[in-house]
C-alpha cells in the first residue's frame, strides 16, 4: 500500500462495538478481566501499560516508518529519554549529533551524565568523526537529521554501517522530515524517534513522542522503560495525533513547496546575509538531502544583515508569522533559537556548532506562500 493510504488506514479498524470509523478515545484507567486465568485475554490491564487508542496510533506509526513496532510517549523528550534509558547503562558512552534540539543536549549534559553515562557531541555530518568517536563502551549513536536549528544533515546509511560494525544502536531523530520524506529504518538505522508535537500532530494542539524500532526486541526494551517510568501518551493526544497523521503527506508537500518559495525569496533579498534550506543548491549538503530523503521539509533559517539586533527587530515586527517555539504546524512560526529553543546550550558550544546569535528560524506553515513572503518582505524593509 502507498503512504497516503497507510497514513489514513494503518492501525485503524472500525470499532467492534458500534462500527465507529474513528478509533474511540478509550478514557479508562483499567480493564475488567473475565477471570484470573484469562488475565490479559483482551490485551489490556491498566492504561499505563497499554491503551487501545494509543495502540492504534502506535500501529499506524510503525507501519509508516516500516518498523517492527512503535511506542508512543508523553512528549518527544520522553521518547528520547526512553531510547537512552533502554540502550544505555552507567559506564556506557553515547555519540550524539553536535547540533540537535536543545532539550536533547540538556538531557545528556544535565541529567543522564549524573548517572554515569558519557557523551561525545560529534559532527555527525562527517561519518568519519562518528567512527573516530566510537569507544569500547559506546552503545548508542543518536543523530538528528536535518538538525534543529542549523539544518546540518547526517548520512543515515553511512552512520548505520559504522554503528552496525561496532555493534552499536543507531537512533535517528526524524522529527523534521517525518516518514513521508525520510525513513531511517529503511536506510539501516535501528530506531526512529519523533516529537509527534510537530508534523504528526501538525495543528499546534498536542505534545507527544514516538519511538519506532526495527526489531521487536528493541521495542520491548523501550516499552519496558516506558511502563517503568510511566511516560505515556494520553488517549486524547493519541486520537488528535491520529487525525493529524491522516493529512501528513499533503501538509508536508504543501509546506515544503511554501518553504522552497520562501527560501528562494530570502536568498535573493539584499538585506539577507545567508539562508539555509536543504532544497537550495547553495545548501552545503544538498546532494545528501536529495539522496536520502524524498523532500526537503519546511524548516529553514536565515540571517539578516545587521546580525542579532536586526534579526530581533524583524522577529518582533513581522506580521502573520507568530513568534513562538514549536514547529511543523499549519501556522507559520518564527523563532530565535538562541533565546528560545536552544537557550540551555552554552554560548561557546553554540558558537562551536554554528548556532549563531542572529539565526532566525522559520517553520513554514500552510498559509499562502505569497502572504508569507509579503509579510517577510515588509518586515525586512523595516530592519
Ligand atoms: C528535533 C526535535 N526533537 C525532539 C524535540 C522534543 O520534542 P517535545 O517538545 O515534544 O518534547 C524537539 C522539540 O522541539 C525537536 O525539535
Amino acid at each position: 500500500m502507498g503512504f497516503r493510504t497507510k497514513q489514513i488506514h494503518a492501525g485503524v479498524t472500525p470499532d467492534p462495538l458500534t462500527g465507529a470509523i474513528l478509533t474511540p478515545i478509550y478514557q479508562t484507567t483499567t480493564y475488567v478481566q473475565p477471570s484470573v486465568d484469562e488475565y490479559l485475554a483482551k490485551g489490556y490491564s491498566y492504561s499505563r501499560s497499554a491503551n487501545p487508542t494509543v495502540r492504534a496510533l502506535e500501529l499506524k506509526l510503525a507501519d509508516l516508518e516500516a518498523g517492527a513496532d512503535c511506542c508512543c510517549f508523553g512528549t518527544g523528550m520522553a521518547a528520547i529519554q526512553g531510547v537512552m534509558l533502554a540502550f544505555l547503562n552507567a559506564g556506557d558512552h553515547a555519540i550524539i549529533s553536535d547540533v540537535a534540539y536543545g532539550g536533547t543536549y540538556r538531557l545528556c549534559t544535565k541529567v543522564l551524565s549524573r548517572f554515569g553515562v558519557e557523551f561525545t557531541f560529534a559532527d555527525t555530518s562527517r561519518p568519519e568523526d562518528v567512527a573516530t568517536a566510537v569507544r569500547d563502551n559506546t552503545r548508542l549513536v543518536l543523530t538528528e537529521t536535518p538538525a534543529n536549528p542549523t539544518m546540518k544533515s547526517s548520512d543515515i546509511a553511512a552512520i548505520s554501517e559504522i554503528a552496525t560494525r561496532a555493534g552499536v544502536v543507531h537512533a535517528v531523530d526524524n522529527t523534521f522530515l517525518t516518514p513521508y520524506f525520510q525513513r531511517p529504518l529503511e536506510l539501516g538505522a535501528d530506531v526512529s524517534i519523533h516529537s509527534t508535537t510537530k508534523y504528526m500532530d501538525g495543528h499546534n494542539a498536542t505534545v507527544g513522542g514516538a519511538v519506532i524500532c526495527k526489531t521487536a526486541e528493541q521495542d520491548e526494551a523501550v516499552r519496558f522503560i516506558q511502563n517503568s517510568t510511566g511516560s505515556i501518551m494520553s488517549p486524547q493526544v493519541a486520537w488528535l495525533t491520529m487525525q493529524g497523521c491522516k493529512t501528513l503527506s499533503i501538509r508536508m508537500d504543501q509546506q515544503s513547496t511554501n518553504a522552497m518559495a520562501i527560501a528562494r525569496f530570502l536568498e535573493a533579498h539584499p538585506k539577507v546575509e545567508q539562508v539555509s534550506y536543504p532544497g537550495l543548491e547553495s545548501f552545503p549538503q544538498y546532494e545528501l538531502a536529495r539522496r536520502q530523503a524524498s523532500g526537503f521539509g519546511a524548516m529553514l533559517w536565515f540571517e539578516v544583515g545587521g546580525g542579532l539586533a536586526a534579526g530581533k527587530r524583524l522577529m518582533d515586527s513581522v506580521e502573520l508569522w507568530s513568534l513562538a517555539e514549536n514547529l511543523g504546524s499549519v501556522e507559520s512560526l518564527i523563532t530565535h533559537p538562541v533565546t528560545m529553543t536552544h537557550a540551555d546550550v552554552e554560548e561557546a558550544e553554540r558558537q562551536r556548532v554554528g548556532i549563531i546569535d542572529g539565526l532566525v528560524r522559520l517553520s513554514v506553515g500552510l498559509e499562502d506562500a505569497e502572504d508569507l513572503i509579503a509579510a517577510l518582505g515588509q518586515a525586512l524593509e523595516q530592519v
